[in-house]
């Protein structure tokens, strides 16, 4: 069956995204410095060749092992998970051909038709909750995992679920100080998790937990 994994970047202190960066404020990274807090989160992506194309921020970048480990990551997803927020914040800013090429369902209380894109990606808006958007992804995914994309709230849901094989963390050297913290709403009884993986760059540590 499909595995289900979590992969996101993290700050040092446990946030996903920055205070300020929603979408209020989004024509206004200077609004809190979010802008530069999620550059600075994210430092390390945009540095890598793989990720560059699939954004179609042009050509170049890094080709070592964390560009090996971003098209993995690609490669193994047959469907994603997101939710309504990190979904916003996206459709403003993904290219015309956004950046999955897989059926990507969205949990949101909006009832809204699906949106198809070019390159093989079509986000389906899923109202009944986190265990349906679960199922309709494996439906699609065949033998090919479903990724929880984000955001923290999303992610959260399905750890409280039990749902999550496997956890993947991008840490950065950053600290927020505020902002959407992954740490929070947990039941106690989350599954336990062992370290599977580490890699060290200056701009990230790639952490790999599984599933004890
Ligand atoms: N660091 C990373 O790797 C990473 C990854 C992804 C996202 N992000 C960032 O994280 C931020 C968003 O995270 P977030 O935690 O604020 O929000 P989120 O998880 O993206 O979305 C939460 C929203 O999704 C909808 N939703 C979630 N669960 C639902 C359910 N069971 N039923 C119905 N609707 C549901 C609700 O919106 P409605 O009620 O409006 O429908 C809810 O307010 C963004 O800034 C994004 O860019 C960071």
């Amino acid at each position: 069956m499909s595995k289900v994994f979590v992969n996101i970047g993290l700050s040092l202190d446990g946030y996903m995204a920055p205070e300020g960066m929603d979408l209020e404020h989004w024509e206004d990274p200077s609004y809190k410095n979010w802008g530069a807090k999620w550059g600075s989160l994210m430092g390390w992506i945009l540095k890598q060749q793989y990720f560059r194309e699939n954004l179609q921020f042009g050509s170049g970048g890094e080709t070592g092992p964390v560009n090996d480990m971003l098209r993995e990551t690609m490669q193994r997803s047959g469907a994603s998970i997101m939710g309504k927020r990190m979904f916003d914040a996206g459709e403003r800013s993904w290219p015309e051909e956004a950046p999955f090429h897989t059926p990507v369902f969205v949990l949101t209380h909006e009832e809204r038709e699906p949106w198809e894109r070019p390159g093989g990606t079509t986000f389906f808006f899923v109202n009944d909750g986190p265990e349906s958007a679960l199922q309709k992804a494996r439906n699609v995914a065949g033998d090919r995992d479903i990724r929880i994309s984000g955001g923290a709230d999303v992610v959260q849901q399905y750890l409280n679920l039990g749902a999550v094989d496997e956890l993947e963390i991008a840490l950065a050297p950053v600290l927020f100080h505020g902002g959407r913290r992954l740490w929070e709403n947990l039941d106690e009884a989350i599954p336990q998790f062992k370290i599977d993986s580490a890699h060290s760059t200056p701009d990230a540590t790639h952490l790999r937990y599984v599933r004890v």
